[in-house]
């Protein structure tokens, strides 16, 4: 049998989100909010991701999340307060957006009572998945819609089984904050096999410049390398490095592809980036986009006069 085929027959409905971070980076902003409730336009940065696990048909969703993290329930479920308000006001259009997140997928939480690094986040997942492959989105990365990812991660894993990881060429300077990957051509041009993984090299230390982003579709042998994981870059436990162990040669959970994404990334774990994501998204938006466009553009002209 071909390793890592065993589990592919029944389609991937599972998907992880990480959701335990602190938010260091959006202080004092996420004091007493969590980092994955800040609004890109107007809808919350986690919305996104759990739109974009929806429309890749993973229906079941499991939140890892910690303390001060009741905002995020609260998001996804129903506020029969404000429907109610919104009904007698006859505000068709608001209340729908009001429903939206509630009637989006069934979504799962746990508690990650020790925040040990993303790799033991993912561990807190294990009861719940079982030994089913399955999906895990990182929050801070959105991924443009129109530029779906994570289906064809989804094939690739079927055709192939094993794990699979999501690489997105970097400029080399900037692959130190990434996870990066030793990468060999397959016969598809957006799919390599990876064969080492390093997380966050040092400088001159990095594979290649594919960078890991966040997004990935699992074997479920991964927990019980994960569970022997020792802490790595940053004392924490990396799941970068447990997706290194599946990577080698005749692994169980194994092999390790990755798809190469080239479509549009946001990072809105970075301020600089979430401003970008939030330009963007509005001016590409049918409502908002218009008017925010031509005041944008005489904006920027001003201030290249300046
Ligand atoms: C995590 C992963 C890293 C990956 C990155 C993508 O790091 O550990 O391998 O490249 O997400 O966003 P973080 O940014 O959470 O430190």
């Amino acid at each position: 049998m071909v390793h890592g085929m065993t589990h592919s027959r029944t389609r991937i409905s599972k998907a992880v989100i990480p959701a335990a971070g602190l938010g260091t980076r959006f202080l004092p902003a996420t004091k007493a909010t969590p980092k994955e409730m800040l609004p890109v336009v107007d809808k919350p940065a986690i919305q996104y991701v759990v739109e974009e696990a929806v429309s890749a048909r993973l229906s079941d969703v499991l939140m890892i999340t910690g303390r001060n993290k009741r905002p995020l329930e609260d998001h996804f479920d129903r506020n029969y307060e404000l429907e109610e308000a919104l009904t007698r006001k006859g505000d068709e259009s608001r209340l729908a957006r009001v429903r939206e997140s509630s009637d989006l997928a069934t979504i799962h939480y746990v508690r990650q009572g020790d925040p040990r690094g993303l790799g033991h986040a993912v561990l807190c997942a294990e009861p719940h998945v079982g030994d089913q492959p399955f999906a895990v989105l990182l929050g801070d990365d959105l991924i443009d819609p129109r530029d779906p990812l994570l289906a064809r991660m989804i094939d690739v894993q079927e055709q192939h089984g094993g794990s699979v990881i999501a690489l997105m060429e970097v400029d080399p300077a900037q692959i130190h904050m990434y996870g990066s990957a030793a990468i060999v051509p397959t016969g598809d041009r957006d799919v390599v096999r990876v064969t080492d993984l390093v997380e966050k090299p040092d400088t001159g230390q990095a594979p290649s410049s594919y960078a890991v982003i966040g997004r990935y579709v699992l074997d479920p042998a991964v927990f019980e390398v994960l569970k022997k994981t020792e802490p790595g870059r940053n004392g924490e436990i990396q799941l970068t490095d447990a997706l290194r162990e599946l990577s080698g040669r005749d692994v169980h959970g194994g092999p390790v592809h990755g798809v190469v994404f080239r479509g549009r990334r946001y990072d809105t774990g970075d301020r600089g980036d979430y401003l970008r994501a939030i330009v963007r998204l509005a001016c590409e938006r049918d409502d908002l986009g218009p008017e925010f466009r031509s005041w944008l553009r005489s904006y920027v002209t001003e201030e290249m006069q300046e």
